[in-house]
């Protein structure tokens, strides 16, 4: 059977289509906002170049060398105690536990694209009781739209590499570029824009502590896709002769302007037509869309292009988060492409409707540990812990396991002068500062 592959547009869109996600449109502005701003933004940005970047080039040459599914790729590629290894491919269930909550996020958006049409709230105070009137007691709304989420997820699934994962990026990453690239050119029109830049790059260190760092660098993770194996599954999949270095530049490069973008544009509508940058998950769905109504009619337009690009963003990171174990089946047990990912999408569609309850009243309280309900622990359990270990893994694996000659053949005439320097970050500097965040999560540091 002849293999498909990306093409070599087809694996950048679709690897910053994974990267580009709810991450930077939903989490990183709201993150960003609790932290004080700046300070915050820097640390981040900081991570991405420094971490990020390395474990990046290092997780695609894991795919790109093994070209199987994860488990496979680690046990293939260690000279010696292959079954511990192949653990490390197992960080793809990280992806499906994303999904739990990520798809329902999703519906939470479309329904947000629909209302948006005909309904805009008139204050924060409306926009707040509608988000959670919806978050609370909406449990058909959210199901229905959950639904959704799992059904087009799922359809593109069965589709495969080619005819579905590349296909749909090719379509929806340059669309959801275009929409924010026109708000953003508006937002910088607005007298509050120089405000948004204020609050986004001037450090305000006060706010900082050993808290936002582990949460910026689990951030940094969790925005470019790292950690769990979507982005070395995808490079499994990547043309022949590509170039590992000069792709993960540009991923790196479209989240981080992404995020930005979004940040500053968000930032310049709240502070010219709303309450200022808001904190919390609710920013894009209390905040802003208060904010869309004082725009007028032309707000309307602006919420619906806006929750359609987040939907967009979503999509396509889903696919990514699922395909690692989709393919996990497929190459290990030979399940047809339709039965692999017909089960997968199932898993997180019906543990999707616990974390859903665990917003709703009445349900709430028996789906609540400590100070997180099903759904937050989740989102905090994967972001903050699995995927810098799956980090952390990745990195001695690259630095320490697979021989140092097979690394150098790829990367050597690719990096350059810059091998050694990448090759020494990966093996010293990104195992210690994975190590610290997650010693200090298990709050031994
Ligand atoms: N990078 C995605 C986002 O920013 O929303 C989320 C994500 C996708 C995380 C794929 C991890 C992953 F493997």
């Amino acid at each position: 059977m002849k293999i498909a592959r990306f093409s070599r547009m087809g694996f950048i869109l679709a690897a910053a289509g994974s990267a580009v996600g709810l991450g930077n449109i939903w989490k990183f502005p709201y993150i960003a906002g609790e932290y004080g701003g700046g300070a915050f933004v820097l640390i981040y940005l900081f991570t991405v170049l420094i971490i990020g970047f390395s474990i990046m080039i290092a997780e695609m040459l894991i795919g790109y060398l093994g070209r199987k599914d994860g488990v496979t790729c680690f046990e293939d590629l260690a000279p010696t105690h292959k079954h511990l290894w192949k653990l490390g491919g197992f960080q793809g269930l990280a992806g499906l536990f994303i999904m739990i909550f990520y798809s329902v996020v999703i519906g939470w958006i479309f329904n947000y694209i629909v209302t948006s049409i005909f309904y805009l709230p008139s204050s924060v105070k409306e926009a707040e009781i509608t988000f959670n009137t919806m978050l609370h007691s909406g449990v058909w709304t959210q199901l229905f739209y959950h639904t959704l989420a799992f059904i087009w997820i799922t359809y593109v699934l069965t589709k495969g590499i080619k005819g579905g994962i590349e296909k749909m990026n090719m379509i929806l990453m340059p669309t959801l570029m275009i929409i924010l690239l026109g708000m953003f050119a508006y937002a910088t029109t607005l007298d509050s824009f120089s405000r948004a830049v204020e609050f986004m790059f001037s450090p305000d260190w006060s706010k900082i502590d050993s808290n936002a760092f582990v949460t910026a660098v689990g951030h940094a993770f969790f925005t470019l896709s790292l950690g769990m194996g979507a982005i070395m599954t995808y490079s499994a999949s990547m043309a022949k002769n590509s170039n590992l270095v000069k792709n993960a530049f540009w991923i790196v490069f479209l989240d981080t302007s992404i995020a930005i973008v979004a940040g500053l544009m968000l930032f310049t509508f709240l502070y010219q037509y709303g309450s200022g940058p808001a904190k919390g998950p609710g920013l894009v769905f209390i905040s802003l869309p208060a904010a869309f109504f004082e725009m007028g009619i032309i707000g309307n337009i602006f919420a619906i292009l806006f929750f359609i690009a987040l939907a967009f963003a979503g999509l396509t990171s889903s696919v990514s988060l699922v395909e690692p174990m989709v393919q996990y089946f497929i190459d290990r047990y030979s399940w047809s492409r339709l039965k692999a990912s017909m089960s997968m999408g199932l898993f997180f569609y019906l543990i999707g409707i616990i974390a859903l309850l665990s917003n709703i009243d009445g349900f709430k309280e028996t789906l609540t540990w400590g100070d997180k309900n099903f759904f937050d622990w989740v989102d905090h359990f994967t972001a903050t812990f699995m995927l810098p270990l799956g980090g952390l893994v990745m990195a001695v694996f690259v630095g320490f396991v697979i021989e140092k000659q097979r690394v150098e053949a790829i990367l050597k005439p690719q990096l350059g002068f810059a091998f050694e320097a990448w090759y020494f970050s990966l093996r010293y500097i990104t195992p210690v500062a994975m190590f610290i965040v997650i010693l200090s999560l298990m709050g031994i540091l």
